[in-house]
């Protein structure tokens, strides 16, 4: 698999272990990416690094360019996105920590600039996303958390949310009825637009919290960081043994 690129999420914005080779300032017809687009070198694979929400993680999911930041990446000729997102947990085998690497969305987003076609209005394509994500690149990110022995949740629905703020009780429990198993802020229109550029794009999740009324504990700041730092070492090592088989 060429042409690798992976968006990093919450946890993700700087990335250890990766040898970084060059930066690149990218302007799009969209606008500015969340930041330049970094090539570099994990565990001997050319891949190309884009922080979603900056390098110095500084724009919140309801913020960011996500037009310009696909655009930013099929400029530079990639062909297959993993994209990393931190998200909540709804389903009860989705605890704090756990990867899931899901193959349904639901979006709840609203006022994003969510699709290429607005301008030349003979040019709309209607985009086939009955299965949203990257079936061959799903199947190579579980691949890789077997040959590691990460419990990753195979499949799934994620539900994605406007944000900034964290869901009612009441909105997880309607997310849960609709089919939910995760809930994240940045998925769509992400998956979406990658699709109208035409390239393959999955998410590998990672739990960093039980969604809103799902635990007695209160969602803190500090419970989600200490989570995430624990998940991306599992996303890390998932992300290294990717790099070897794909
Ligand atoms: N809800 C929405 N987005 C999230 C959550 C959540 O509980 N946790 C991390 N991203």
């Amino acid at each position: 698999m060429q042409d690798i690129a992976i968006i990093g999420g919450t946890g993700l914005a700087s990335f250890p272990g990766l040898k970084i080779i060059r930066k690149e300032v990218v302007r799009t017809p969209f606008g500015e990416p969340s930041g330049p687009v970094t090539y570099g070198d994990y565990c001997g694979k050319r891949i190309i690094f884009l922080p979603r929400h900056g390098s110095r993680h500084t724009i919140p999911p309801h913020m960011v360019n996500y037009r310009a930041n696909i655009w930013a990446l099929r400029d530079k000729q990639v062909k297959y996105i993993i994209a990393i997102a931190a998200v909540g947990g709804i389903h009860a085998d989705i605890n704090p920590a756990r990867i899931v690497i899901p193959d349904q969305i639901i979006d709840y987003t609203y006022g994003r600039q969510h699709t290429y076609f607005e301008k030349d209005l003979n040019q709309v394509k209607h985009i086939d996303f009955s299965n949203p994500y990257d079936q061959t690149l799903r199947e190579k990110i579980i691949k890789a958390a077997h040959l590691i022995s990460i419990d990753a949740f195979e499949g799934g629905i994620y539900g994605a949310t406007q944000g900034p703020r964290l869901e009612t009780a009441a909105e997880v429990n309607k997310l849960e009825r609709d089919g939910c198993d995760i809930v994240g802020m940045t998925g769509m229109p992400e998956a979406a637009l990658a699709r109208e550029l035409e390239m393959g794009y999955a998410h590998c999740a990672m739990s960093v919290n039980w969604a809103a009324g799902r635990s007695e504990e209160l969602i803190t700041l500090e419970s989600i960081r200490e989570c995430t730092e624990v998940g991306m070492e599992k996303v890390r090592m998932l992300l290294a043994k990717l790099m070897e088989i794909a």
